[in-house]
């Protein structure tokens, strides 16, 4: 976008030089007077104004105010003639951001405008950065060896190229949709844009809605100045849309049309705002159920499952388990200033087993708690919850309970240990703690090695 830059003077020769040598640069707009200055202010967004602080109808310093009434983020630039340097400092309190005296270098008026913009760029950025959550650095930082894991990351590779479309993630809670809603942005072309994040339950309707669109000043009481909502800093990236099955019954069309169309208008707004976004949304709700209780609108779903990803729980993929939990065990131990700890083969089958029903995000928290209760020490089973050492906890993958004996435990996990090892016995009975000829008596008791695919039942 090329920086568009705005000229008030009612001296028609100098008004017009200065348009000539902005406008090889910048787009220029012209005004002779105050009340058509305010027209333009309101009909288009500029960056910058250059304000006669003399004008035939009105005075300066009340055009001024009345622009930052427009659009708080504007940088005014008065011109002044000479003696009037007074009214230029009090025009510089009143919010200018410079000023120039007449008759000023067309260099200086330059060196100014290049200035004024730069600062400009960066008050956007630093408006992005406060909105954004710092973006994490790729995909090599998932976690998972599940096929199920594995095929959902082929998936979110494939869907972050497409760099317009727009995604939904869908899975239960502490799934690790979030991560990979970043990850899609991490990886698209659009990196380098920001990457915002809006949660649609955790606000009011109407604040969700200036929040998400801006607001001009008066738009509602509150609206002492006009602001710029999410979608305006999520410009050129991308806008992650949390919990998108509890977005309002009226704000749905609203959002739909803005990812048709990349415009829409401020809360209390008559411009066209024009933005390049692209729309990842989350939910943990089933939302063909909600489409069905007429919560939520169908053509909305339709449009952002354009792409969708599943992402399944846990439970559906155990073989993520044991590297998770050393991933999360290493973090913590790193945080805490501790050496990285082991997992005892017990604690370790408990992990396995339990349904974790706060997935990802519920293992993380329980590898930190053991390991501040282990006190830097092995984990042992001792040091987990307690519901992962109860019967209940022992589900099948469809999350009925399952009474195991303990020797099932075992066959499961030895199974499951020499497929994390490829068949590999030395390593297997290392990591189980017990010799090869242990380990070789226990295959050949549970019929173990060619069925160790069927292990998990
Ligand atoms: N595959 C993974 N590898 C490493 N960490 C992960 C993985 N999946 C999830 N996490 C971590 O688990 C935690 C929960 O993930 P996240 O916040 O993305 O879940 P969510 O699905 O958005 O949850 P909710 O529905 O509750 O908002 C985060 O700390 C995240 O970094
Ligand atoms: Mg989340």
């Amino acid at each position: 976008m090329s920086n568009r830059i705005l000229i008030v003077d009612d001296d028609d020769t100098l008004r017009e030089t200065l348009a000539d040598v902005l406008a090889r640069h910048y787009e220029v707009d012209q005004a002779a007077d105050a009340a058509s200055a305010l027209a333009i202010a309101r009909s288009r967004s500029f960056d910058l104004v250059l304000l006669d602080l003399r004008l035939p109808d009105g005075n300066g310093l009340e055009v001024l105010q009345q622009l930052h009434e427009i659009d708080e983020r504007l940088l005014v630039v008065v011109m002044t003639a000479y003696p009037e340097i007074r009214t230029a400092v009090t025009a510089l309190k009143a919010g200018a951001y410079d000023y120039l005296n007449k008759p000023f270098d067309l260099d200086d008026l330059r060196g100014l405008v290049r200035r004024a913009l730069e600062t400009q760029q960066l008050r956007t950025e630093v408006e992005r950065l406060r909105a954004a959550v710092p973006p994490l650095a790729n995909l090599e930082g998932m976690i998972g060896a599940s096929p199920a894991f594995l095929s959902m990351v082929e998936v979110t590779r494939r869907i972050a190229a497409a760099a317009r479309t727009p995604v939904l993630i869908s899975g239960e809670s502490g799934t690790g949709k979030e991560r990979i809603a970043q990850t899609i942005h991490n990886l698209s072309s659009r990196a380098a844009g920001p990457w915002v994040t809006l949660n649609c339950s955790a606000i009011a309707e109407g604040l969700l809605e200036s929040e998400m669109f801006g607001h001009e000043k008066g738009a509602f009481t509150h609206a002492v100045a006009s602001k710029r909502g999410l979608l305006e800093l999520a410009d050129g990236g991308t806008l992650f849309l949390d919990e998108i099955g509890d977005l309002s019954p009226t704000l749905q069309p609203k959002l739909l049309r803005v990812i048709e169309t990349q415009s829409f208008r401020r809360v209390g707004g008559q411009r066209e705002l024009h933005v390049d976004v692209r729309f990842v949304a989350a939910s943990n709700r089933d939302l063909n159920e909600r489409i069905r209780q007429g919560l939520f609108r169908e053509d909305l779903y339709y449009r952002l499952n354009v792409a969708g990803i599943d992402v399944p729980p846990l439970r559906e993929r155990r073989e993520d388990i044991p590297q998770l939990a050393r991933h999360f065990l290493a973090q913590a131990a790193a945080v805490m200033g501790l050496q990285v700890v082991d997992i005892a083969p017990l604690a370790e089958t408990r992990l396995a087993a339990y349904v974790w029903p706060g997935n990802v995000r519920e293992l993380r928290n329980v590898m930190e708690r053991a390991l501040i209760l282990s006190g830097g020490a092995r984990i042992e089973a001792e040091h987990l919850p307690k519901e992962l050492c109860t019967n209940a906890a022992c589900r099948s993958q469809d999350g009925s309970a399952l009474p195991f004996a303990l020797a099932d435990m075992e066959k499961l996990h030895i199974g499951r240990v020499l497929r994390h090892c490829r068949g590999n016995k030395t390593h297997a009975a290392a990591l189980l703690g017990i010799t090869r000829l242990t380990l070789r008596n226990k295959i050949a008791q549970y019929e173990l090695l060619e069925g160790a695919e069927e292990g998990e039942a």
